[in-house]
């Protein structure tokens, strides 16, 4: 059966996400210039419209929208027992037939029929009776920690909803930056909106409330409800730069340009802010018309709270005791939440927040949004609470590496391949066995965009991790099937390269840890894999790899000093990025003489802000000592605020260490350079960010004495805090796998 379906699946194509049932008979439908939307409704005339407007795009066919003639028919049914978001589409040799009980429901019938065209003129002839398993398919978007235009946002709307996907978490404002405009507190944008970088250019964007109309009717018309979400009572620091009365202490903030979450947070002993809060969300309501407003409640740090006046006098009002299981503290955020839900009530609106909102005890109508595994979703569930999941360790987090940190372009870590999503059942087993499954209101990716510094790498990490995303939402887990959703996953692909849009190829790969940069003296040997099985093509010639270069059989064997370009190439040709591993055959660097051996770690400091290593030309250097080469990032304290105060520095420092046997050791740092015998082997200062080195190298030692110097600058590039890196280099001995810290010859 599964193979049939596979087979089945080929022939057509393939839908995204499978529908409930698809029987495929004999024969085709072709669209000609003759043929056109027959559409009676409003609704019907509205969605054949939309069609005849994509089908103008990929087939140049101009084909007419009429409430009495045309052979491809949409019929809403009200009484036909279909329900809500499901459709029947049948399509015949001469006739396409969609009918539904909703608007909703003719317009998945038409993305169905889309896909069965296939960007062509024939649809295979079928009947597809077809309805989703959940009600809540969801997509979110960052815009605050990267802005993300009107335009890039209309698009993942766009095609997002041709795979069924119905909500989009729109996370408007957050500690980097405030991005909806607010008329009664203009400088929320004029101010919070803009974030002063590291290197002193302002970066920031904001959608204006004309704009934030426009998107949510773009998106209506798809059928996508836009849920806003306006983060309280952490995560405000764009606010509370804007209107430092917010805050506890009324303390200046500065728009925040790293990652992680800050110490001040909006104050909720204040009834002002209780006062902005009902301000802002009788704007957000006027725009939205989402029955859901959703209030953040994540990752907020209460420290402030605890020596606050205001906060603590709050705790006292409300007689807030702390208990076994919650800080007093916790309970007065749970208490802002409990307002949060009264504020959005009072407009007809329901709350919905991240599991963090169950701390101190859940408001009583709260949707809880599980972001923290399972484990919030299932508590909420269990009390009667509807939730939505969205579990970073089960798949659902898309910042997550897709393959080798190695290889792979930096993300905020963790490791979620596309298998990974699809195999994720949104309903865990307790609430199976506990009769609670109802209340798992669907399912959500969530694309965090800390990393995320352009548009085509943000398809990157959505695609096609997305379409397992709508499968998993839609398709009833005994109709999954890996094996076809690859096929289909394939053509799925090919759209979005007719559309221009970028995505995931798995790269190849080295088992045991990537690296590009190999040595050897005799000869090395790469073997290669990916994440999912792809063809690998290679070159050693320095060309550029194609579809047709030289497919990867069995390890590739290396004896003298060589380029080595491979890409993994797709079922339809496309090739992933291209992957450039030097091999250098070298003799063993020998080890140094006596004379040149020395103790413990020569180090110097220069205070400054350096951009990069080239910034440093004419610093001025002092001699400082340095036990270890950790040490570097306790020079000074790492405070997550980052005040104007930080003091930021570059320290080079070196040692000398032992090698016990001749052989190829690798080397992996996150600092700026590291010099092995005085060769510049990794060079991270130029990268977008100092985090999971993609610089790893390797180089053949004798056994003796070596040398190894490093270069670390504190600076802030792409929002990361090197004091978060370890100062230091790492090393893998031959034969083995294992990473140590180098061990330096001490004093
Ligand atoms: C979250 O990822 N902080 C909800
Ligand atoms: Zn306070």
């Amino acid at each position: 059966m599964k193979i049939l379906t596979a087979l089945l699946a080929v022939a057509l194509a393939g839908i995204i996400p499978e529908p409930v049932s698809l029987q495929q008979q004999n024969g085709k439908f072709t669209l000609t210039a003759c043929s056109g939307f027959c559409a009676a409704s409003p609704e019907a005339a509205q969605v054949a419209g939309l069609t005849a407007s994509g089908l103008r795009a990929s087939t140049g066919l101009k084909l007419p929208v009429k409430a009495g003639k045309g052979n491809i028919v949409l019929i809403l049914d009200k009484e036909s027992g279909i329900p809500f978001e499901g459709y029947s589409l049948k399509v015949g040799r001469n006739k396409v037939e969609a009918r539904a009980s909703s608007r909703e429901g003719l317009f998945y019938a038409m993305q169905s029929f889309l896909q069965l065209l296939d960007g062509g003129r024939k649809a295979p002839c079928c009947e597809i009776s077809d309805s989703p398993r959940f009600q809540w398919r969801g997509f979110h978007i960052d815009p605050c920690r990267h802005f993300l235009p009107v335009e890039e946002v209309k698009k993942q709307i766009d095609i997002l909803s041709q795979y069924k996907v119905n909500r989009m978490h729109w996370h408007l404002t957050d500690d980097q930056g405030w991005r909806i405009e607010i008329k009664k507190y203009p400088k929320l944008t004029e101010v919070g909106a803009w974030r002063t970088e590291f290197d002193g250019s302002v970066y920031g964007g904001f959608y204006t409330q004309d704009e934030i109309r426009d998107v949510v009717a773009y998106a209506a018309e798809r059928c996508v409800t836009v849920v806003p979400e306006i983060e309280m009572p952490g995560h405000a620091i764009s606010a509370i730069r804007a209107y430092p009365e917010l805050s506890c202490t009324g303390e200046t903030m500065n728009t925040f340009y790293t990652w992680g979450t800050p110490d001040v947070s909006l104050c909720v002993g204040s009834e002002r802010v209780f006062e902005f809060l009902d301000d802002v969300i009788s704007e957000v309501v006027r725009l939205f018309p989402s029955e859901y407003i959703h209030i953040g409640g994540d990752e907020c740090r209460k420290n402030r709270w605890e020596t606050c006046p205001k906060c603590q006098a709050r705790i006292k009002e409300q007689g807030i005791v702390a208990d076994k299981e919650f800080t007093a503290e916790e309970k007065l955020q749970s208490y802002a939440v409990h307002r949060m839900e009264g504020i959005l009530a009072k407009y007809g609106r329901k709350l919905i927040g991240w599991d963090e909102i169950l701390e101190g005890g859940l408001s009583p109508n709260a949707t809880v949004m599980s972001w923290r595994g399972e484990k919030g979703g299932v508590k909420a569930a269990m009390m009667g609470h509807a939730v939505i999941m969205t579990p970073g360790s089960e798949g659902m987090y898309f910042d997550h590496f897709q393959g080798d940190p190695k290889a792979e372009p930096t993300a905020i870590g963790h490791y979620t391949t596309l298998e990974k999503v699809y195999a994720y059942d949104p309903v865990p087993q307790v609430l199976k066995d506990a009769g609670k499954s109802s209340l798992v209101k669907g399912v959500q990716c969530n694309n965090w965009s800390e990393y995320i510094y352009d548009v085509s790498h943000r398809e990157y990490m959505l695609f096609p991790r997305a379409f397992a995303l709508a499968e998993i939402a839609w398709t009833q887990p005994d109709h999954k099937d890996w094996e076809s959703f690859k096929t289909r996953v394939d053509a799925a692909c090919r759209r979005l390269d007719a559309r221009g849009v970028n995505y995931h190829v798995p790269l190849p790969e080295q088992p045991g840890g990537s690296c590009s940069n190999l040595a050897f003296s005799d000869k090395t040997v790469v073997e290669l894999t990916t994440t999912r099985p792809e063809k690998i093509v290679y070159t050693l010639d320095g060309s550029e790899p194609t579809a047709e270069s030289a497919e990867y059989k069995a390890p590739i064997e290396i004896n003298r000093t060589s380029v080595l370009k491979t890409a993994s190439v797709t079922s339809f040709g496309r090739l992933s990025t291209v992957r450039t591993i030097n091999a250098t055959k070298m003799e063993p660097l020998p080890g140094f003489a006596d004379e040149d051996i020395f103790k413990g770690i020569r180090a110097r400091r220069a205070d400054g802000r350096f951009w990069n290593a080239a910034a440093l030309e004419g610093a001025e250097w002092t001699p400082i000592d340095l036990k270890s080469f950790r040490d570097i990032t306790a020079l000074e304290p790492y405070d997550r605020n980052l005040p104007d105060s930080t003091r930021f520095f570059a320290v080079e420092a070196g040692a000398c260490f032992k090698v016990k046997e001749t052989g190829v050791y690798r080397f992996s740092s996150d600092c700026d350079r590291v010099w092995i015998d005085y060769n510049l082997l990794i060079d991270n200062s130029d990268e977008p960010v100092k985090r999971y080195s993609r610089h790893d190298a390797e180089l053949v030692l004798a056994e003796g004495v070596h040398n190894v110097h490093l270069l670390y600058i504190f600076n802030i590039k792409g929002g990361w805090n090197p004091l978060r890196n370890k100062s230091e280099v790492s090393m893998r001995k031959p034969g083995s796998e294992e990473w140590k810290p180098i061990k330096i010859i001490e004093l």
